[in-house]
């Protein structure tokens, strides 16, 4: 007879404990898998151009474009199609200024894009927005200049308060304050809430790093920045500084804080999953979208896999929402 008793332990044959055993299938691995990339969770950024009567292709970010009015509404029917949560949309006026007056131009370009992508997709999607001036102003910073030419927080933050109304107006259901001004949450749920626009969501950019990674994003919305963001994005060496920022918006009003970049992040977006119990949401930026997009393209990566688990590893660090530019493709392959 064969003895199935378990050995006696200690001398007990090695090794006892065999987690392979649980990664020896593919319907295994799925059974126990703990992290999941649902479309559900995904938000497609975009960008729409005044003018434009065809997209664009935007050279950095290989597969993303600058898109017209008619190619946005189709792409915002995908990603309804695709059961994605939504989509964010940066507008590119064709004319900037130094105050970024088409931000606050009702007529101006990301006004009217949110109204045809609401009109087109009714309550299926989620419509957001980014409320910045930075797409809007000459000098590409995003708020409006004092004389010597440093970002003025709370003249910048009125002008923040009006776009986000002017956003709620034209059929957002979310808006993205994404400027790094101090207050800007307070002003903008006062603002709504004034306005009638209680039930607007406030995602808040609530730690957002001055980042390399945003390279791409520049040629994105043709922004031609003088300097650098790094008086009032943060810096990247702190993590305290970030849960500071949470915390502000937290008591400000945000519905869902946000962590920019996501990749080189992620110890960040870990820390804000245990310091709120709000959504957290997180940014697969323009840079890291590129590097992926040209290691691939030479060869280097194996694309689809190396999307997967970049995505798969900002859920796994804490974050409930992504926004990423493969949203549509990713949310295509799951279904
Ligand atoms: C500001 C804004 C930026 C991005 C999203 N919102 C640029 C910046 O802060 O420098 C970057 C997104 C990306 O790089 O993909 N309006």
């Amino acid at each position: 007879m064969t003895d199935f008793s378990p050995a006696p332990f200690p001398g007990a044959p090695f090794p006892t404990s065999r987690p392979r055993r649980l990664r020896s299938s593919p319907v295994l691995r799925a059974m126990v898998a703990e992290t999941a990339v649902e479309p559900r969770r995904l938000i497609l950024p975009a960008f729409v151009a005044e003018g434009l009567t065809e997209p664009k292709p935007i050279t950095s970010m290989p597969g993303v474009v600058q898109h017209s009015l008619d190619s946005l509404r189709r792409t915002a029917a995908e990603c309804a199609e695709a059961g994605l949560a939504g989509i964010m949309l940066f507008g590119l006026p064709e004319h900037k200024d130094a105050t970024g007056s088409q931000a606050l131009a009702p007529d101006g370009i990301l006004n009217v894009a949110l109204r045809a992508v609401r009109e087109e997709v009714g309550d299926d999607l989620l419509v957001m927005s980014d409320v910045c001036l930075d797409e809007f102003t000459d000098h590409g910073h995003c708020g409006v200049l004092t004389a010597d030419g440093v970002v003025d927080n709370d003249a910048t933050l009125q002008a923040y308060a009006e776009m986000a109304v002017l956003h709620a107006e034209a059929g957002a259901h979310v808006v993205g304050p994404s400027g790094m001004m101090d207050g800007q949450v307070g002003v903008i749920r006062s603002a709504l809430d004034a306005a009638g626009h209680a039930e607007t969501v406030i995602m808040a950019y609530a730690a957002k790093y001055a980042s390399a990674f945003y390279g791409p994003f520049r040629e994105a919305v043709n922004s031609s920045l003088v300097g650098d963001r790094r008086t009032y994005q943060q810096d990247p060496a702190n993590t305290r500084d970030a849960l500071r920022e949470i915390a502000l918006d937290v008591a400000e009003g945000a519905d869902i804080i946000m962590v920019k970049p996501a990749l080189a992040y992620l110890d960040v977006i870990a820390a804000a999953r245990a310091h709120t119990d709000l959504p957290v949401a997180a940014y697969n930026i323009s840079g890291e979208y590129a590097m992926v997009e040209a290691a691939a393209a030479n060869g280097w990566l194996d694309r689809e896999r190396t999307i997967d688990e970049t995505l798969t590893s900002i859920r796994r660090a804490g974050a409930d929402i992504v926004l990423t530019y493969w949203a549509l493709e990713v949310a295509r392959r799951a279904m």
